[in-house]
């Protein structure tokens, strides 16, 4: 056995010993790039772990690198350096003439020879990418890449581990925070179970839109707690909704900001957060509290708008009768390009043609037929991709 394989083993018990014991991330990839550059005599070595979807990095660990380095290097740079599409193994020759390496002056490449990246899949939209250069040109053995490799699943399988716990407890903090809305939302009998329709309207149509699924579970939780910030207001006031003053009604309008300021210091709700901001924004730009018009309004936040509107002419309130289902149809119709976004109105009318149960309907003959004719029209002047001959 090389001396390189009996370090190896040392480090990778070690490693294996730290994640079963459930030890710090940072300090596992730690003990994990230090260990690799001391087993490769590499001058340095670096993970990254960054967030496909949201297209940055999320955390690095390093060893080695001084001060303007390679890890320096944004979310744009690194992809550069190592795309996906080059293999799992990326080998640079020589970072001092290599296109791959961006400017001089920021990444420090002048003592930089060699460089071998490969990459991990995490968790979910988490990816890590774990490097080593080398001040020569030195291309790693087999048994060197082997010992990289066991390594950085290593880090991988902590990081998988610790994310997974992250997912959980997320979770479960969404859920308290909904559970604590919708026990308030219940107090009031007006709209009691708003939340929880809007939300399950919302999902629907994100399915319709073929969305991810963490796109979806995002535009439900962001139905769940749309209306979060109605929570401090007045019961009298919401009481009279629909009668009230301009002054009761510049108040209740600042419901969206109260939402997302409500929401916006928990680190977990931060997807959910523009959709609360921006669930009264209106196609045209009419809405508030921005004025946002056509796609600067989140998608999201789009779907919400329109379950939120469908609900409550579904529902009715205390201030105004239910809609008949044909009169629904019509209203969204003649608002899309306006009020509504058309391709979502669009979805909505997919989905309850196809699955009326989803909004506690049953649809009978002739609201079938008013439903056809009216998604007749909607594609006679040209559906989602020509919105403003809606206006
Ligand atoms: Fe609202
Ligand atoms: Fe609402």
């Amino acid at each position: 056995m090389s001396s390189d394989y009996k370090d190896f083993f040392k480090v990778f018990s070690q490693v294996s010993k730290a994640i079963h014991s459930g030890g710090n991330t940072t300090e596992i990839l730690g003990h994990i790039v230090r260990n690799i550059k001391e087993i490769l005599g590499a001058k340095g070595c670096i993970y990254w772990i960054v967030d496909r979807r949201q297209e940055k990095i999320e955390t690095k660990v390093s060893d080695g690198f001084p001060y303007r380095s390679l890890a320096n290097v944004d979310y744009r740079e690194l992809n550069h350096i190592f795309a996906s599409d080059q293999g799992p193994i990326i080998w640079i020759e020589d970072a001092k003439t290599d296109e791959r390496i961006p400017d001089l002056d920021t990444i420090g490449k002048r003592s930089v020879g060699s460089i071998t990246g490969m990459f991990f899949d995490i968790i979910g939209n988490y990816a890590g990418i774990l490097a080593v250069y080398f001040y020569s040109h030195k291309k790693l053995s087999t048994e060197e890449t082997e010992i990289l490799t066991a390594l950085g699943e290593q880090g991988a399988i902590a990081l998988h581990k610790a994310f997974s716990y992250d997912e959980k407890m997320v979770q479960n903090l969404r859920q308290m925070v909904e559970g604590f809305t919708l026990a308030l939302e219940a107090k009031d009998e007006s709209t009691h179970g708003h939340s929880v329709r809007v939300a399950r309207f919302a999902k629907s149509v994100a399915e319709e839109l073929k969305l991810s699924d963490t796109d979806i579970e995002t535009i439900y939780h962001g139905g769940l707690l749309h209306d979060i910030g109605k929570i401090g207001m007045n019961d009298d006031i919401l009481e009279r909704l629909g009668i009230l003053s301009r002054k009761e009604m510049d108040i209740v309008k600042l419901h969206p900001v109260i939402g997302a300021r409500i929401a916006k210091p928990l680190n977990f709700l931060n997807d959910v957060v523009p959709l609360i901001l921006h669930h009264h924004e209106r196609f045209d730009g009419s809405g508030y509290p921005d004025g946002l018009k056509g796609e600067f309004i989140p998608l999201g936040a789009r779907i919400l708008t329109l379950c939120d509107a469908v609900e409550t002419m579904l529902a009715g309130r205390t201030y105004f009768a239910k809609m008949k289902l044909e009169d629904v149809i019509v209203n969204l119709h003649q608002n899309a390009g306006a009020h509504f976004d058309p391709m979502i109105v669009n979805a909505f009318f997919n989905v309850l043609e196809a699955r009326p149960e989803v909004f506690d309907i049953h649809i009978n003959g002739a609201e079938r037929k008013c439903l056809a004719n009216y998604r007749q029209r909607m594609k006679l002047v040209g559906g989602p991709s020509q919105p403003q001959l809606f206006i």
